[in-house]
């Protein structure tokens, strides 16, 4: 059984303890939020390992791995970790592959 603490109260897919909304990026698409992030503070002489804590679905995760795959370099790979498994399964359903992984 999940963690109950995971779980919406009453009905209310809004009502959650951290976070971990269930439709988060309908609401907060990742492009907007990319675009905000400087394109020149990277250090490309080696290669990228990011680590995404609290990734939720993973729709940012992946929104950040090709970020840093255009601006920092090819040889990038990201890590995206959630309290709440029902949405690591999701991000693992929807976007693993060689160099993302939930
Ligand atoms: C509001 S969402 C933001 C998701 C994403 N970081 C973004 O900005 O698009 C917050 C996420 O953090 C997760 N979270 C909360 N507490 C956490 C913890 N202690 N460890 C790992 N993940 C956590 C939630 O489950 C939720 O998916």
């Amino acid at each position: 059984m999940e963690n109950e603490n995971l779980q919406f109260k009453g009905g209310n897919p809004g009502a959650v303890q951290y976070g971990n909304f269930i439709n988060y990026y309908q609401f907060h698409p990742p492009a907007e939020r990319l675009k905000l992030l400087p394109q020149k503070i990277w250090n490309n002489e080696k290669p990228c390992i990011a680590l995404d804590i609290g990734c939720n679905a993973g729709n940012l995760t992946v929104a950040l791995h090709s970020f840093l795959k255009n601006n920092v370099m090819e040889d990038c790979s990201i890590l995206g970790v959630d309290i709440d498994p029902v949405l690591i399964r999701r991000a693992e359903e929807s976007y693993s592959s060689d160099n993302i992984s939930f």
